[in-house]
């Protein structure tokens, strides 16, 4: 069975990555929609050596669709919700606009798939770094609850879009020729320089990034009272999300075992030489899958903590990635169901 697609934002940059992963995953549709705003309208982008037009988004754009894909930020995602679920097509929003919604599940499919079986039209991609975490840490967690989550998040300019990425080379060009970096898309000069995370405070003085790692874990893993702390940083990298995390068992977890349970779990690769001191590095996680684990070791401060670093493609399994993956799921378990859904957003 095939289906007909729409992509929402398909010139953003996860929406040209969903396209690459539609393509190269032969993700089985009928037809493909490119949506985004007027500005793009009638610029094209290729699929499988065709050209596609991309179109204006509009109420009628998804009439004949089954499933959209939709990475256009929260307000075109709030603004088509409704028109979409109304129309009987599904929505795998990457937005953070229903991430918490108690009738939209919030799907890692290596981690929850069973609970995509229940959606009403719309199905929420988690944050980038929550995904990322969560699919490192997860298979540790079935041998044996976490009961405490640290984190700090080395996070790359790609998380702020593709201008944000530009604006961080231009800037370093800026300070090697001995000119002051302008910053425009991003709050602060990123380059040779970083900042705590930039998304709006909260009263606790968490920012909302952080909050997301907090609240979407906790959907996730279906453990609303799971202890976790976040700091989340900018940093000048272009692509690629890292993250230093301690993890608190109620008993002491091996390091041996923890090696071995990563480096057999799906969606991660282990990656550590310690006689070099070789460790995951954006650079190696760019453009990858997998989601890759290292320095695994004890926590020296706590006999039931372990220490783990990880690094991921912020744009594949942080996004595009998971979303498809989502889509596979739901053409594999018959779970696109196309009748209206009376779910109101
Ligand atoms: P456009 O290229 O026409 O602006 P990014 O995350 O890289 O900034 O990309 C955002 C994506 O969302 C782009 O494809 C962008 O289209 C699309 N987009 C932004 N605002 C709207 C809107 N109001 N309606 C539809 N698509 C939008």
């Amino acid at each position: 069975k095939s289906v007909n697609v729409a992509i929402l934002g398909a010139t953003g940059a996860v929406g040209t990555e969903l396209l690459e992963l539609l393509e190269s995953r032969n993700f089985p549709l009928n037809n493909l929609k490119l949506l985004a705003s007027p500005r793009s309208a009638g610029t094209t982008l290729k699929f499988k050596g065709e050209t596609i037009k991309v179109e204006a988004v509009e109420a009628k754009a998804f009439d004949d669709v089954d499933l959209v894909l939709a990475s256009a930020g929260g307000s075109t995602s709030k603004a088509w919700a409704q028109t979409i679920v109304d129309s009987g097509a599904v929505m795998v929003d990457n937005s953070s606009a229903f991430r918490m919604n108690s009738d939209v599940p919030l799907i890692v499919p290596e981690i929850n798939p069973e609970a995509a079986a229940h959606h009403q039209g719309i199905i929420a991609n988690p944050n980038c770094t929550t995904i990322l975490m969560a699919v490192a840490i997860y298979p540790l967690h079935q041998v044996q609850p976490i009961e405490r989550i640290v984190v700090a998040t080395y996070q790359s300019a790609s998380g702020a879009g593709a201008r944000a990425m530009e604006e961080v080379k231009i800037q370093s060009q800026a300070i090697l020729k001995g000119e002051e970096p302008k910053p425009e898309v991003l709050p602060y000069p990123l380059a040779f320089n970083l900042f705590p995370h930039n998304s709006p405070l909260t009263d606790e003085g968490y920012c909302e990034e952080e909050m997301k790692m907090v609240n979407e874990t906790r959907k996730i893993f279906n453990t609303p009272h799971l202890k976790i702390t976040a700091t989340c940083v900018r940093v000048p990298v272009l692509r690629a999300h890292s993250e230093a995390i301690n993890l608190e068992f109620k008993n002491p977890f091996s390091v041996a075992e923890a090696r071995e349970i990563i480096a057999k779990s799906p969606g991660v690769e282990l990656l550590e030489d310690w006689q070099k001191n070789y460790f995951p590095m954006p650079m190696d996680a760019s453009g990858k899958d997998d989601v890759l684990v290292g320095r695994i070791r004890q926590d020296i401060s706590h006999t039931n903590g372990l220490e783990l670093w990880v690094c991921g493609d912020q744009i594949r399994k942080g996004a595009a990635l998971n979303a498809v993956q989502i889509a596979e799921l739901l053409m594999e378990k018959s779970w696109l169901n196309t009748a209206k859904s009376s779910l109101k957003v």
